[in-house]
């Protein structure tokens, strides 16, 4: 644990007046401690939650009072109950400069509105209405890895998985102006997100040709409207708020950039962990084929219904998301007044809810670093029910949660029968905890045909 200073920092934050320090708080302990979004920071909130339980409270180094929340209960309150008392917090941060004020760094009156008119794009009918586009992401997968069968080659399935969802949400999102962007790498202007965002110190630059790049394709848009698109951006270039008004070109970018990068590396990360993990349970991965053979016999054959229906797949992937959380921390800042349990919380208090930490609570989820698709059996809800919320919950709850389950049983419903996938190394790839949750090392998988 990174404690700064060994008493109580003497700093009163703004926000806190003297009467404030009344408050009932949570134990904690009593110097200053850092948090981040890193592997540092996991280790200090386990330690809190060993030492002082379930809400733990703590002064960060910029004498900002935080609580560490793990009890499910108050993680519901605060995201669904309570959540106009929150803003997002201090965990968004690093991703304004490439999100701007999109919807997943936006607060109030401005998220509302966006939320509202961005919502009819993810009905089910309208992500059904993507189907096509995801068979085709996985059948182009396939031809690739057919080919390094045949060569005796090894895939690197952390990159293939992130080249699938780029290629999807990008298709998804831009339609045919897009298709000049997948053909090739250096061609893609969106190639670096796929690559280290958040280290990479060119990606100012990157961010800004993107933001030129779309700025340019929201103007051809507009001039040719008369054009018909079956994607979301012409989804989002039709959205009219209560008053009327469509968004404008400055919303429009945040909005789309904020739909690609919400949208990609969740579902990549996800199906990487998948693979891993499946390459490990042959038991699991058995029971996974018999169910796809059976509803996705070919690609010709997909149809939202079949996909959406594979409920062990939905099994395999819950938990794969219990145990490998893309977002496995995220944060809300107190705007008014709130309770937990028996403490308040004085407003400016940062609150830190960690999906991985919950997800591997013993009290909650028996022997909870076992992978067991069982857990999410549909006759054993009430866990899931508690401590589980991978997608965050309430009305801030992830967008994409059905487009993302549609996609990744696509994805496996269609390769996992066909390629018997073996690790080339037995050894665990580790994590890397940055705003997502990847694998420590790229995962090699060697593939060979099934029948
Ligand atoms: C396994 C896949 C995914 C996971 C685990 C995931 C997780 C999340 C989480 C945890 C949040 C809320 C963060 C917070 O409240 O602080 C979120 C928000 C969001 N996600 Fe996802 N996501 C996934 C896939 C997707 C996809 C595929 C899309 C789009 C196609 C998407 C679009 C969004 C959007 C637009 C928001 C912002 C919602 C709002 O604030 O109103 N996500 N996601």
């Amino acid at each position: 644990m990174r404690l700064i200073f060994d008493t109580w920092m003497p700093i009163l934050p703004q926000f806190m007046t003297a009467s404030s320090l009344d408050f009932k708080r949570p134990p904690g302990p009593s110097g200053s401690v850092a948090l981040g979004i890193d592997a540092e920071t996991l280790a200090t909130l386990r330690t809190l939650r060993d030492e002082y339980g379930d809400i733990v409270s703590l002064q960060r180094p910029n004498g900002r009072l935080a609580y560490f929340v793990n009890d499910p209960d108050e993680v519901r309150r605060i995201l669904v109950k309570r959540h106009t008392r929150y803003d997002k917090g201090p965990g968004f941060e690093r991703v304004k400069m490439l999100l701007g004020n999109g919807l997943i760094v936006s607060d109030g009156d401005v998220w509302r509105r966006s939320r509202t008119m961005i919502q009819p794009a993810f009905s089910r009918q309208k992500v059904h209405d993507l189907t096509d586009i995801m068979v085709a992401c996985a059948t182009a997968l396939e031809k690739r890895w057919s080919a390094v069968v045949e060569q005796g080659g090894t895939i690197n399935i952390t990159e293939e998985t992130s080249r699938f969802a780029l290629d999807l949400i990008l298709i998804s999102t831009f339609g045919k102006d897009s298709i000049a962007w997948i053909e090739s790498e250096a061609n893609n202007p969106f190639a670096f997100l796929s690559r280290d965002s958040t280290r990479d110190l060119t990606v100012v630059m990157k961010v800004r040709e993107v933001r030129q790049l779309l700025l340019q394709l929201i103007a051809d848009r507009r001039a040719r409207n008369t054009e018909q698109h079956y994607d979301f951006m012409s989804m989002y270039l039709a959205a009219l708020d209560k008053s009327g008004q469509g968004f404008s070109d400055a919303e429009l970018l945040d909005e789309l950039i904020t739909l690609v990068v919400a949208g990609f590396e969740t579902s990549a990360n996800t199906l990487n962990w998948a693979w891993f993990l499946l390459a490990s349970h042959p038991d699991v991965e058995a029971r996974l084929i018999d169910e796809a053979t059976a509803h996705l016999p070919s690609a010709a054959a997909v149809t939202d219904e079949r996909a959406a229906a594979m409920q062990f797949a939905q099994q395999v992937l819950e938990e794969t998301l219990r145990l490998y959380p893309p977002v496995w921390l995220f944060t809300r800042r107190a705007r008014e007044d709130d309770q937990l349990a028996e403490f308040d919380v004085p407003p400016g208090t940062d609150l830190y809810l960690s999906p991985y930490l919950l997800h591997r609570t013993g009290r909650y989820w028996p022997d909870p670093d076992r992978f067991d698709p069982d857990r999410f059996a549909v006759a054993d809800k009430s866990k899931k029910e508690r401590a589980f919320f991978p997608f965050s919950l309430g009305p801030r709850r992830c967008l994409g949660e059905y487009f993302s389950f549609l996609e990744m049983k696509i994805h496996l419903g269609l390769l996992c029968p066909r390629f018997r996938m073996t690790l080339v190394d037995n050894g665990n790839p580790g994590l890397e905890l940055g705003i997502n949750l990847r694998s420590a090392r790229d995962i090699m998988l060697r593939p060979s045909y099934r029948d």
